[in-house]
C-alpha cells in the first residue's frame, strides 16, 4: 500500500464492481479524490456529488472538474431524504465528519444506509476516534445489509490529523440484500 491507503482500498473495492452495472452512483460526501476516482472508473455513469450545504473546500473543486456527468447537489444527508435509487453509494471519509456539522455518528450511518442502493463503499480511518469500523459491522449484522469485502490497510507515513494520527484506512463492500 503506498502512503494513501485510503485510495487504494477505494480503487480496490471499485475494482470488485461491474462497470456495466453501476450507472448511478452517489459520492455522499464528495471531493474531488473520490470523485476522480469514481468518474475514471465507470467512464458511462453519471454521478451524483453531495457535498454539506456550503462546504466550499469540497465545492470549488469538484466544480472545477467540470463532469457533465457529475450532478453536484449541496445538501445535508441527515436533514433531507434522498428519494433517488443508485446502484453504488460511496462514503468516502464521510463519517468522520458527522460531528463537524452538528451530526452524531450514528445518525449519519443510518441516513447514508436509508439511501436505496443495491452497493455501499464506507471508507475512513481506523484510529478515528469520531469513526467506529465495528458500528458500521454490528449496524449491517442487524439489518438488511452484507458485508461482501472488508480491507484494512497501513498507511506507508501516517496521516496527521488535529485530533488522531491515521495509521490504518478501513473499507467496507456492503450489498443491500432486500
Ligand atoms: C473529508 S471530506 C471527504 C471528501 C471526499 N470524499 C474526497 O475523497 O475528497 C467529507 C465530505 O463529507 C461532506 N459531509 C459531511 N457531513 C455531511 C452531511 N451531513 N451531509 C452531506 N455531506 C456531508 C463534506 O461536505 C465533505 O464533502
Amino acid at each position: 500500500m503506498n502512503d494513501r491507503s485510503h485510495i487504494t482500498i477505494l480503487r480496490g473495492l471499485l475494482s470488485g464492481l461491474s462497470i456495466a452495472d453501476n450507472s448511478r452512483i452517489l459520492d455522499a460526501g464528495s471531493g474531488k479524490t473520490s470523485l476522480s476516482t469514481i468518474i475514471s472508473h465507470f467512464p458511462k455513469a453519471s454521478v451524483d456529488a453531495i457535498v454539506y450545504p456550503g462546504d466550499e473546500r469540497k465545492l470549488k473543486t469538484i466544480r472545477n472538474m467540470q463532469s457533465d456527468r457529475v450532478n453536484v447537489v449541496e445538501q445535508d444527508i441527515c436533514n433531507t431524504p434522498i428519494p433517488d435509487h443508485y446502484d453504488l453509494v460511496v462514503a468516502h471519509l464521510l463519517l468522520g465528519e458527522a460531528r463537524k456539522f452538528g451530526n452524531s455518528f450514528q445518525d449519519l450511518l443510518q441516513k447514508l444506509f436509508s439511501i436505496q442502493s443495491r452497493y455501499y463503499i464506507v471508507i475512513d480511518y481506523l484510529e478515528d476516534p469520531k469513526v467506529d469500523a465495528d458500528a458500521i459491522r454490528t449496524y449491517c449484522e442487524a439489518t438488511n445489509f452484507k458485508v461482501q469485502e472488508y480491507i484494512c490497510a497501513e498507511n506507508t507515513e501516517p496521516q496527521v490529523w488535529d485530533d488522531f494520527v491515521g495509521v490504518h484506512n478501513f473499507g467496507f463492500l456492503i450489498e443491500s440484500i432486500v
